[in-house]
This record gives C-alpha cells, sequence and structure tokens, in this order.
C-alpha cells in the first residue's frame, strides 16, 4: 500500500477528515502523535523498511532542503507544507527528483490575521506585561495608547496583510501598505493606501511585516532599518523570523527607541533561553502559533490532501509552487 509520512502536528485529532480522504483513496497515513517537532531526520526516513512505499509527505518545518531526503524516499510525489511558507522545501531540488512541492495558501491566513490584530491591541495596552505584573502581585498604572487615529504600515500585501487591512477597518485607522507586485484594486476596496517601502518604515506608528523570508529580505528589519522607524512605534511580526534582527530590535526596545514589538515566527525555533528579547519590556511573543486553530487545521489538512491525491494520481495539483 502506498503512504503518506505526515510529520505536522494534530493529524489525528484536529485532521480525521482528511486521515479519511487517504484512505478512501488507498493511502495509508504514517504519523506519530508522540515524535517531537519538527518530526522525521533524514537518517531516521532511512532507517525505515517502508520508505520505498512512501509516496508523500505532509510537512511542517522538517527539512527538504537537503538532498538525501529525496534519494530516501525514491517514490515520493510529492511533498506539501502545512501552510503557506515553504522556505523549508528547495522547489528545484525537489523538481529535480520529479516532486511536486505543494502548500495551502489562504487557508490559515484569517488565523494568522486575527493573532496580528491582537498583538497590535495588546502591544498598545501593553496586555501581558500587565499581566505578568499582577502574577507578581502588583497593581501597576499604565497609560496606553488608542489604535483609532494610527498609521498602520503593512510590508507586504498578499492573503494575510489584505485580511489584516479588512479587519483593522472598523478601527479608524490609516492604512498603508507596499507590496512588490500591489494589488490595486484590493487596496482600493480596502481604503489601503499603496506606496513604497521607505514610507512604510519611517511613516507608520505601527508596521507588520507580511512577506516571505527570502536571501533578499534576510534582516530587512536591521540595526538601520529600525533606526529609521518613528520614534516610539510598535513592530509586528507573524511572517518569518529571519526577517527581523531580534538583537537589534531587542536594542531598540531597551533604548526606548520603540515602545513595542510581538513577534510569533523566530529565526531559531525554539526561540534560545538567553535571547535578549527576553529581557525586554513590552514585548508579545508566541511560539510559531499564528496558523494554529481549529479551523485552520481543517482548511490546510483538506486542501494539502486533495492536491496530493491529484499529485500522486499523476494529475496535475492546484497550488504546486515548483
Ligand atoms: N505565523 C505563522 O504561523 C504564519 C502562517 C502563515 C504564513 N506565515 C507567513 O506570513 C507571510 C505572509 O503570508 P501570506 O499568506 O500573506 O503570503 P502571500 O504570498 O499571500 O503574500 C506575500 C506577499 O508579499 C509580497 N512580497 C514578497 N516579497 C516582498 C518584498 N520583498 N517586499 C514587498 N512585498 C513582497 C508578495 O508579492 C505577496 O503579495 C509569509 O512569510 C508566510 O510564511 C506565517
Amino acid at each position: 500500500m502506498e503512504k503518506i509520512l505526515v510529520s505536522s502536528s494534530h493529524f489525528d485529532t484536529l485532521c480525521r477528515d482528511a486521515w479519511d480522504l487517504f484512505e478512501k483513496n488507498g493511502l495509508e497515513v504514517i504519523f506519530d502523535p508522540n515524535k517531537p517537532f519538527p518530526a522525521y531526520t533524514t537518517e531516521e526516513i532511512l532507517a525505515r523498511p517502508d520508505r520505498e512505499m512512501i509516496v508523500a509527505a505532509v510537512i511542517g518545518m522538517d527539512d527538504y532542503r537537503d538532498e538525501r531526503k529525496y534519494q530516501a524516499l525514491p517514490n515520493l510525489k510529492a511533498v506539501a507544507k502545512f501552510g503557506v511558507g515553504v522556505d523549508n522545501i528547495d522547489g528545484a531540488l525537489a523538481q529535480k527528483y520529479g516532486v511536486k512541492a505543494l502548500n495551502a495558501p489562504g487557508q490559515n491566513s484569517n488565523a494568522v490575521a486575527e493573532l496580528t490584530v491582537s498583538f497590535i491591541l495588546d502591544l498598545l495596552r501593553a496586555v501581558v506585561p500587565l499581566h505578568k505584573a499582577m502574577e507578581k502581585g502588583e497593581w501597576p498604572r499604565h497609560i496606553g495608547e488608542e489604535i483609532k487615529g494610527k498609521t498602520v504600515g503593512l510590508l507586504g500585501f498578499g492573503a494575510i496583510a489584505k485580511m489584516v487591512a479588512k479587519k483593522l477597518q472598523c478601527f479608524d485607522v490609516t492604512v498603508s501598505a507596499y507590496d512588490l507586485y500591489p494589488d490595486v484594486e484590493a487596496a482600493e476596496e480596502l481604503g489601503v493606501k499603496l506606496t513604497t517601502q521607505e514610507e512604510i518604515i519611517t511613516q507608520s506608528d505601527i508596521i507588520s511585516i507580511h512577506i516571505p523570508a527570502t536571501p533578499e529580505t534576510h534582516h530587512l528589519f536591521d540595526k538601520d532599518t529600525i533606526s529609521k522607524m518613528k520614534d516610539g512605534a510598535y513592530l509586528v511580526n507573524p511572517a518569518r523570523g529571519a526577517l527581523v534582527d531580534l538583537d537589534a530590535l531587542a536594542d531598540a526596545l531597551l533604548s526606548g527607541k520603540l515602545s513595542g514589538a510581538a513577534l510569533d515566527a523566530f529565526e531559531m525555533e525554539p526561540l534560545p533561553k538567553d535571547a535578549k528579547i527576553l529581557q525586554c519590556g513590552n514585548v508579545v511573543l508566541t511560539p510559531h502559533t499564528g496558523a494554529e486553530t481549529k479551523e485552520a487545521y481543517y482548511n490546510v489538512s483538506m486542501t494539502v490532501a486533495k492536491d496530493i491525491i491529484r499529485a500522486v494520481n499523476d494529475e496535475e495539483p492546484v497550488n504546486c509552487v515548483n
């Protein structure tokens, strides 16, 4: 029987319909709920007696940039990212081995957009530091800020950023966005001002990052970029850790240059215990949980399962990125 190796989490609980769909199509699911995340190393795959039966992999943050992975799985037809960001799959390498690289665009966007809006509101009222103070028995006074009247700058105007813009409509804010390939129609519809990257960086009260991590965007928010941000601005990064130089951000928070930052993604995950950002006051840090809602798990798993079945049957998948 052909098999699907699943290493994304909660597949047995939140993705039952996708699991059943695989089985109805004659595909056996290999899933170990106790496997630490990210799951299968190349060595572990090489040690599996059934590796030649594996025709597709559903992955979280497993590294599919290692050529030996493709050699270890000689009958692999598809590797599907359980989500959007495919920076842990080398598309060209996958193609060399006849493997389709798949993802599920838009399926977890709402989950990330909702977290983004909650990040912004939490930061402006220092919800996390105040909660931490109360845990210590303190009762501090803190003067927060209102979102009304602020300028929110969206770096990137793709699926998630558009949903953030839509959700912000009811807050009386000015929303600006910069995208390499701007969707002018959506901007008009959502009342978003399309502008330059420079203007987003220098004029926003709150910057929210929604672009992929690429060699060009590595540490886009470094010491220099952060120094150009408005004094007292806030930075929100629910995209990818590599976009922000975390130490430069920590320095800006500690010096008071920035008022706060909220981060869901980190260059090193899990975040090292000695990371300087942990010493900063007004930060909201979440462990890459942007896409982790019941609804997103369902949507992503069904999208990915349908496309894998297409790929396994030598049909054209809908969301192929290589
Ligand atoms: N925190 C999470 O759990 C989580 C979940 C899903 C996605 N993400 C991340 O969020 C980010 C956005 O995801 P999305 O679904 O909106 O993607 P998307 O592909 O729909 O949108 C990304 C947009 O960025 C634009 N872009 C690319 N490079 C750019 C650059 N250098 N400058 C300006 N614009 C640029 C693209 O043209 C595109 O419109 C990605 O990094 C993705 O990996 C994080």
